[in-house]
């Protein structure tokens, strides 16, 4: 049995419970360090899951210094996403950060570069394709039992009151949600996005500062058409947190409500008006397929440490989902259809 891998967790907000969780069931990690510029927050979270033997500290550079990890686990704010990755990746640690990877493109190309530069794995949080029922509908995409895919469209609406940096947040719904949206949808097609125009307002009524909804229409690079509705600040009446889909193939069409409601149906004869069709049996899920939300992308990532592999989010991957968020938002900003670049 090898030594667990040490790992550092920056920034004990929020999100961070998730995390310690999830490493408190594996035996293979080791949470050796607690950093949060707010040092209450740190020492809260040690004492909270009983971290006895962790250190807590408020300065990133010094604790890397004490404890040697192999991990550092990203889980501050977007804003400081970059600069505790580039810190990480110069102490050698691998890292496995919180969505969205960075706040903007160069800082993501930024990280992407200094992963390939430092041989170290950097690897995104993207929790909402970890799901079983997304692999299922993935499944079903995949063996064409839709025909060939044409159309895919995603509602999300939800009304949240966070509080904290989303609440001042530029963009907010397309830069801290919709990457999960726009990932998933990058995942269930197997394509890459090619353009977007997109609409941006913050309407009436919003609690938040700036963006709380958006619409935006993807050209897929295999020819298929994504379509994006969301709001953060819709009351009533709401989606799940995965969206609502309709995914249209040139037999048939699946509807997935984002959680457990997952249907389809294809055509089985030529009928009259409308042809005969006939439910489908979606795909059951399979062993090798990846589940488990962030417990399961960190059981992954550890694996991929050790195993000297890839990990599905990787960094170098994962900036395909969030050039989707810029240029969504270089569109809404300049009313124009925009090209996808990474
Ligand atoms: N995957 C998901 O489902 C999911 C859900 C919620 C949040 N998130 C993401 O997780 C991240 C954190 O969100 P949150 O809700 O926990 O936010 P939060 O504001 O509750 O916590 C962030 C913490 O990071 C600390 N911090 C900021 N800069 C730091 C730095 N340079 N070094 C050390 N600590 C620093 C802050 O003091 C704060 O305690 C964000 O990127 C957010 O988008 C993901």
């Amino acid at each position: 049995m090898n030594n667990p891998l040490r790992v550092v967790l920056a920034g004990c907000g929020g999100i961070s419970a998730e995390w310690l969780r999830a490493a408190a069931q594996m035996p293979d990690l080791a949470i050796v360090g607690l950093v949060d510029l707010r040092l209450a927050a740190a020492e809260a979270r040690a004492v909270e899951f009983g971290l006895t033997a962790a250190q807590t500290g408020d300065d990133l550079v010094a604790m890397l210094a004490a404890t040697q990890p192999d991990i550092v686990f990203n889980v501050t704010i977007p804003a400081a996403h970059l600069a505790v990755t580039l810190t990480a990746l110069a102490q050698g640690c691998h890292v496995l950060c919180e969505k969205p990877l960075a706040d903007s493109m160069d800082a993501a190309r930024r990280t992407v570069a200094a992963a390939e530069d430092a041989g170290r794995l950097v690897a995104i949080i993207q929790n909402r394709r970890y799901q079983p029922q997304i692999r299922r509908l993935r499944r079903l995409i995949a063996a064409q039992q839709l025909g060939a895919l044409t159309t895919l469209t995603s509602d999300f609406y939800l009304g949240p009151r966070f509080g904290g940096f989303r609440d001042e947040m530029q963009h907010v719904l397309l830069l801290d949600m919709a990457i999960h949206t726009f990932d998933m949808a990058r995942f269930l097609i197997g394509a890459d996005p090619v353009a977007v125009f997109c609409k941006e307002w913050n309407p009436a009524g919003s609690w938040y500062a700036h963006g709380a909804s958006a619409i935006a229409l993807f050209e897929m690079s295999d020819g298929s058409v994504y379509s994006y509705r969301g709001s953060w600040c819709a009351e009533g009446a709401p989606t799940s947190w995965e969206s609502s889909w309709r995914i249209v193939g040139s037999s048939g069409s699946a509807l997935w409500d984002g959680a457990e409601q997952l249907t389809a149906a294809a055509v089985s004869g030529p009928g009259g008006f409308f042809a005969d069709t006939t439910d489908l049996i979606v795909p059951a899920l399979a062993d090798d397929d990846r589940i488990g939300g962030h417990a399961g992308l960190i059981a992954e990532f550890a694996a991929c440490v050790r195993a000297g592999t890839t990990p599905e989010t990787h960094v170098a991957d994962n900036i395909k989902s969030l050039a989707m968020v810029f240029a969504a938002i270089e569109s809404a900003t300049t009313r124009r259809m925009v090209d996808v670049m990474w």
